[in-house]
């Protein structure tokens, strides 16, 4: 099936049946086919289709036949690419040749003998390629989970019992981390094989003090020894000229094709990939995933029903992971907290994202978030990074990839904090601390134990800029990954630990926090029952139906008509990110005014909208906001200073009208430059009291520029254009003369308001667009729904090219 053949057209949209998915519009499901979901999986059926065509499935043979032996039997009908054995029987295998007329070839032969046995060989099944659905179970065995953990919770005197609880029942059994160690030795004696004086060292979740029964199992295979061996041995071989190395080993084990000075990541996992399936019993599903930020091997242990990772890059893992333990062993409060949190990010959808890539936080950047929390409190309970790095002993100084790692090896060398707050409390404190936390405007620092100014990070340092242009082609990792919610890793400080997060993930995790810490302030989770209902954590951990999630979501989407457009600081040009780094706690006003100069230029250049004279102030009637209450105050002390680059720079107690603007949830504010029109000519103001309204853009549409877009760019640009709609201005522009030109007036123009707002501090920040018409044609539905795709990319596009 060809992609094109994927895509059906439903009642509302289009569904991608390969991907099961669905989308609103063309432009949506552009985006989703060019998307990595979609090629991936494409990619995946066409190699699975071609594997298909180009094997046979051979049965009746025994344990006793290799996969050599059968490689070497079917030479005889074309060149064979790769036996697939099913190691663990033994019964059958799946021989794969390189061409595809070998098949009939060995299909037709008469009789298959190999060792004494006769084989069956058989043409493969052909299956239709499908999308194995994400574990539809998850609420329900969420739900089993808590009906289960309930009568124990409950029965607890009070919430730190009940926190003491969660960790007694999730942390692994002795047995189980027994199993674990034995399947680490395991695998340390059979890669000492191929590798010699190589180490398996385990990090994460199974060692860093907060296992739970079903954690993975993360490894990483040191392998500096080995290169240490290799290099001795090649010189002694040649020394001594061919033959055996030093120490006896053979100069024909895997190891002597490889060598590990030279040798490329992916060629080592590979190598690591096949030992993983040869030679291990009981692994399967044994697979080489090099798109990860550390290329990995993953696989899957049958017996024990556990998932294995095995990096060969990660020294820094081993060491982030000694610190959790460090903290887990110097504060004894920090296990029942992480492991009550996560718990509740799991069954909240906020962590945890099950195929290793997503956009959920995982579960490494969620204990660094309690332990900023921790280190936050008053007093401290934790140190920072910092005041680590000062108790160490000298021997205990470590440098990883130039990143300073140092902290004692013991606890005991961290003096008790002076902390006295109970779990039930310092749980509180957790959802109250991020209910109100500047994501937004903030980089959580562990190693300074506080929240930098996400300004600081905005410029580019002038090292950073000279090596760039010196070295274009190189990709430099000298900033850290800006997104919706900025944590830095305590070692490898530029590395945004949440920089995978979406705008979406980010926001539940706030929405979850401030209901969270709504609910910890009510006497059902200070206090037992004693009618025997639910108290205490049964409440935080009871799941999200996802569906109804959906419904009360679209539900409330449904009821206003707006558009988003989000702070993305990491896609902005580096002269904008200069004046934004210049203006302070005022960064969002300015990132604001753009936004809003941009969008008028999209509704007046490029859709060729005309605006109009409106008599409207506000948006909605109840606000009681009159004009010349919003327009009080003015930004231009702010542009000049933010333009300038002096140090006349706008500071939260230089700028009073400004400071108190970023204080709140949501803020007035001006949208246009001096050259703006809008609102209504007026120069922009910003409001000096805190008002949810702005008066508004009034715009007349006379043609439908929203239709047949696609088919005119097409033709004006005569050849695929490979890049979105909305990435281009002058194409837009002239897409929209195009159609002005060919299709004649509407004979009831369209007329729309718009009111922009500011949302930022305790939400993340963004320009949200607010839209109103009176839709008696219905012609402004398909306008609006043209523009929730269109607009944020054609600001986002101005954006990049305005300054
Ligand atoms: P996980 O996020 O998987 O955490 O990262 P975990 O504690 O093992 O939780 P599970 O496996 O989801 O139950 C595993 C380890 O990878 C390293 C850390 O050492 C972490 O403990 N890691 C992860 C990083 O060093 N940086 C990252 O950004 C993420």
């Amino acid at each position: 099936m060809e992609p094109g053949s994927d895509v059906k057209t439903t009642p509302r949209g289009f569904h991608c049946s390969l991907c099961n998915v669905n989308v609103p519009n063309k432009a949506s499901l552009e985006e989703h086919v060019k998307g990595r979901k979609h090629q991936t999986l494409s990619t995946v059926r066409a190699t699975r289709k071609s594997q298909e065509q180009h094997s046979v499935f051979v049965s009746g043979i025994k344990p006793d036949i290799s996969q050599a032996d059968l490689s070497e039997y079917f030479q005889q009908f074309g060149p064979v690419a790769d036996v697939i054995m099913d190691k663990d029987r033994g019964v059958y295998a799946i021989v794969q040749f390189s061409e595809m007329e070998s098949i009939q070839t060995a299909l037709s032969h008469v009789e298959h003998r190999m060792k004494g046995l006769k084989l069956r060989v058989k043409p493969r099944e052909k299956k239709d390629f499908k999308l194995i659905p994400k574990k539809k179970h998850d609420y329900e065995n969420l739900q089993q989970v808590l009906e289960r953990l309930k009568p124990e919770l409950c029965q607890r005197a009070c919430v730190n019992g009940q926190m003491q609880c969660v960790v007694e029942r999730f942390q692994l059994g002795e047995n189980e981390k027994k199993a674990r160690g034995l399947l680490i030795q395991l695998l340390q004696e059979v890669f000492t094989e191929f590798f010699p004086d190589s180490q398996m060292l385990p990090f994460g979740s199974s060692v860093n003090t907060f296992d739970i029964h079903t954690c993975d199992l993360d490894l990483f295979l040191d392998l500096e020894n080995t290169k240490v061996f290799q290099a001795r041995a090649k010189s002694t071989t040649e020394q001594a000229g061919e033959g055996t190395s030093d120490d006896g080993r053979s100069e024909d084990s895997i190891l002597s094709d490889i060598d590990l000075s030279t040798a490329s990541p992916a060629e080592v996992l590979d190598l690591v990939a096949a030992i993983l399936r040869r030679c291990v019993p009981s692994v399967h599903k044994v697979q080489v995933v090099s798109s990860a930020r550390l290329p990995v091997v993953k696989f899957h242990h049958r017996e024990l029903n556990l998932q294995g990772d095995i990096t060969i890059n990660n020294r820094l893992a081993v060491r982030n992971t000694r610190f959790l333990q460090l903290c887990s062993g110097t504060e004894a409060r920090l296990r029942p907290l992480v492991y009550t949190i996560r718990h509740w990010a799991k069954v909240k959808h906020l962590a945890g994202n099950p195929s290793g890539a997503g956009p959920l936080l995982n579960n490494y950047a969620l204990t660094l978030l309690v332990i900023f929390f921790l280190q936050n409190c008053d007093p401290p309970v934790l140190p920072t990074v910092d005041q680590l790095k000062d108790m160490a002993c000298e021997e205990e100084e470590c440098v990883i990839e130039g990143w300073n790692c140092t902290f004692p090896s013991q606890p005991i060398a961290v003096p008790p904090s002076k902390n006295t707050q109970d779990l039930c409390v310092l749980l509180a404190g957790f959802f109250s601390f991020y209910a109100q936390f500047d994501f937004a405007g903030s980089v959580i620092s562990l190693r300074e134990g506080r929240a930098l100014p996400i300004t600081d990070f905005l410029s580019q340092s002038k090292d950073e800029a000279v090596m760039e242009e010196e070295q274009p082609t190189k990709v430099h990792h000298h900033s850290p990954k800006l997104g919706p919610l900025n944590l830095l890793d305590p070692f490898e400080l530029t590395h945004n630990v949440a920089g995978n997060l979406t705008e979406r993930s980010q926001h539940s995790f706030q929405k979850e926090c401030q209901e969270a810490e709504k609910y910890c302030r009510s006497l059902q989770y200070q206090r037992k029952s004693t009618k025997g209902k639910s108290w205490g954590l049964v409440r935080l951990f009871t799941p999200h139906d996802e569906v109804q999630c959906h419904k009360t979501q679209q539900g409330a989407a449904g009821k206003e008509l707006t558009i988003s457009v989000p702070f993305k600081p990491a896609l902005l040009p580096e002269v904008l990110r200069n004046q934004l780094h210049m203006a302070g706690d005022s960064f969002r006003l300015l990132w604001f005014q753009r936004v809003c100069s941009a969008v008028e230029r999209v509704f007046q250049d490029v859709l060729k909208c005309s605006p109009t004279l409106s008599t409207d102030t506000v948006f909605t009637e109840d606000s009681g906001i009159s004009a010349a209450e919003v327009m009080e105050t003015s930004l231009t002390d702010l542009n000049t200073s933010a333009n300038d680059g002096s140090d006349g720079v706008v500071s939260s107690s230089e700028a009073s009208p400004l400071a108190p603007a970023v204080v709140g949830a949501k803020r007035p504010l001006s949208s246009g430059s001096d050259t703006s029109l809008s609102p209504h000519g007026k120069k922009p103001r910003l409001a000096s009291k805190a008002s949810p309204d702005w008066p508004v853009w009034t715009w007349i549409q006379r043609h439908i520029v929203w239709a047949g877009r696609r088919k005119t760019r097409r033709e004006l640009v005569k050849e695929v254009d490979s890049k979105p709609e909305g990435s281009n201005m002058e194409l837009e522009c002239q897409v929209t003369e195009h159609i002005i030109a060919k299709e004649p007036e509407v004979k009831d123009p369209l007329e729309f308001k718009v009111q922009p707002q500011l949302v930022g501090e305790t939400e993340s920040t963004r320009a949200v667009l607010k839209f109103q018409a009176s839709d008696k044609t219905g012609h402004f539905q398909d306008f609006f729904h043209f523009l929730e795709a269109f607009l944020p990319k054609m600001v986002e596009t101005l954006l990049e090219r305005e300054v």
